[in-house]
């Protein structure tokens, strides 16, 4: 419950504790969340104040019940569409209703059936890359696994060349890098530019429109039906019955990589370190995978890795890839007493919400069965937010779930994993990332 008068946490407070801020800041957050509540003010210099909050209550309010007050803040549209172009993720108001009418279609269960068997060949060929009894860092094959997912699904049955999908998973990788420099460390901004960083960066990001480009007008020439993504896309019709533009259509393209890429190899890598750190759940993941038949159709194995999928909902809840988002009141709107005024910024943790124990019982502990089927989802949904909520939710969730749900229950059938860590490591940037993900699989 909030108060009306939220508490303060200071300028010097903040300055007092920037190098341990920009290290990680999660534990100065859960801090002021114990001292102060479910909501408390940050000052930010320049009469710049942020409003953080852990109030689920108050997260449903401005991503759903009351979304049409608020819209996303500069950093999460015009900053991250510097390099990345304005695609459904980055663009906001009309522009933003207008794309996401004409995308979503592209994702509905139905049609994601089409791409299914690609996804899982990906998977496959990905998993043959990892070495028996040797101890590796599997977070470089997850995020090759999702870019190669994402991009195989939107243009997989051209004769797309790997070196071109490795090419654009390298320029959109270092795009995001270095926009995380830019906006971790803006003091530097000066020299990023001088020394033609920022230039390179623009470079690159012209290159991989250019791939995109001659891939588009390829597929615009010929008169084959793929069933892909890109065909989804460039065959839907805004109401007025026109079609996406090439530029557009490359923006959206980039955004899906961007958005699709990161947070799916997080949820894959923390998914595989806790399953383990927990043998006795990683057996009980076997058991249900060994029972199922290899060759089911896997929209069929899908539906049957009932447990896998519980234990994937349990990695996103404890260690969330999408651990903040942002909104901005666009007019004054009242939550309970509180009385937010025009302008305000609102940072919502979910990081702090699936861990708050008034919503979570030993909210620390690994226990997937807190999502059992027999549990009524309105159970927890309203403290659940690995995708979001409200009309700006995750577009490609049930793409992701059954992208995960295959490569969980492919590795664990295959591999018995083991690690030498007591703890999984983070890395909060854009997204919470896992760090030092030190895994040994030994064939089953
Ligand atoms: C585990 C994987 C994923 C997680 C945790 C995740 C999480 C999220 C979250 C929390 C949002 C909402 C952000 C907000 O409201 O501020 C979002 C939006 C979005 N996601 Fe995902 N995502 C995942 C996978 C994917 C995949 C695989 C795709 C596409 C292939 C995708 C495409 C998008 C797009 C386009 C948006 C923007 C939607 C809009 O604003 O209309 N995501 N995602």
């Amino acid at each position: 419950m909030l108060d009306r008068r939220i508490p303060i946490v200071s300028f010097f407070r903040v300055l007092n504790n920037a190098s341990r801020i920009l290290k990680n800041p999660l534990p100065f957050h859960h801090e002021n969340f114990e001292k102060h509540g479910d909501a408390f003010r940050v000052q930010l210099g320049l009469g710049k104040t942020v409003i953080f909050t852990r109030d689920a209550g108050f997260a449903k309010h401005m991503l759903q019940k009351q979304h049409r007050r608020y819209t996303k803040s500069a950093l999460q549209t015009k900053d991250l569409a510097k390099y990345v172009g304005e695609g459904l993720l980055t663009s906001t108001g009309e522009k933003w209703l207008k794309q996401r009418r004409l995308i979503q279609p592209a994702f509905h269960k139905k049609r994601l059936e089409s791409l299914i068997n690609t996804i899982k060949e990906v998977i496959q060929e990905e998993f043959l890359r990892i070495p028996s009894n040797k101890e590796i860092d599997i977070f470089p094959v997850m995020s090759d696994l999702a870019f190669k997912v994402v991009a195989k699904s939107l243009f997989g049955y051209t004769d797309t060349q790997g070196d071109t999908i490795s090419r654009l998973q390298y320029i959109t990788e270092a795009a995001q890098k270095s926009l995380v420099k830019e906006i971790r460390q803006p003091y530097k901004r000066w020299w990023f530019y001088l020394s033609g960083k920022i230039k390179n960066t623009f470079k690159l990001t012209q290159e991989a429109r250019d791939i995109l480009n001659t891939i588009i007008e390829e597929r615009r020439n010929s008169d084959k039906v793929y069933n892909d993504l890109l065909d989804m896309l460039l065959t839907s019709k805004y109401d007025d019955g026109s079609v996406m533009g090439n530029e557009q259509l490359i923006d959206e393209i980039l955004i899906l990589f961007v958005a699709g890429h990161e947070t799916t190899s997080n949820a894959l890598t923390f998914t595989a370190v806790l399953l383990a750190l927990h043998p006795e759940i990683q057996e009980q993941v076997y058991k249900e995978v060994s029972e199922t038949p290899d060759d089911l159709q896997p929209m069929e194995q899908i539906a049957k890795f009932r447990y896998t999928k519980q234990c994937i909902e349990e990695a996103m809840r404890l260690y969330p890839p999408a651990y903040f988002s942002d909104r901005v009141a666009i007019e004054d709107d009242n939550y309970q007493d509180l009385k937010l005024k025009k302008g305000t910024t609102i940072l919502v943790s979910f990081f702090e919400i699936h861990r708050h124990k008034s919503f979570w019982k030993n909210p620390s502990a690994f226990d997937p069965d807190r999502f059992h089927p027999d549990i009524d989802k309105k159970e927890y949904s309203d403290w659940y937010f690995p995708f979001g909520s409200g009309p700006r939710m995750c577009i490609g969730n049930n793409f992701a779930m059954y992208e995960m749900i295959l490569a969980i229950s492919t590795l664990v059938r295959k591999y018995k994993i083991s690690t030498d860590l007591h703890k999984v490591d983070i890395k909060p940037l854009i997204t919470l990332k896992p760090e030092n993900a030190m895994l040994t699989f030994v064939d089953r």
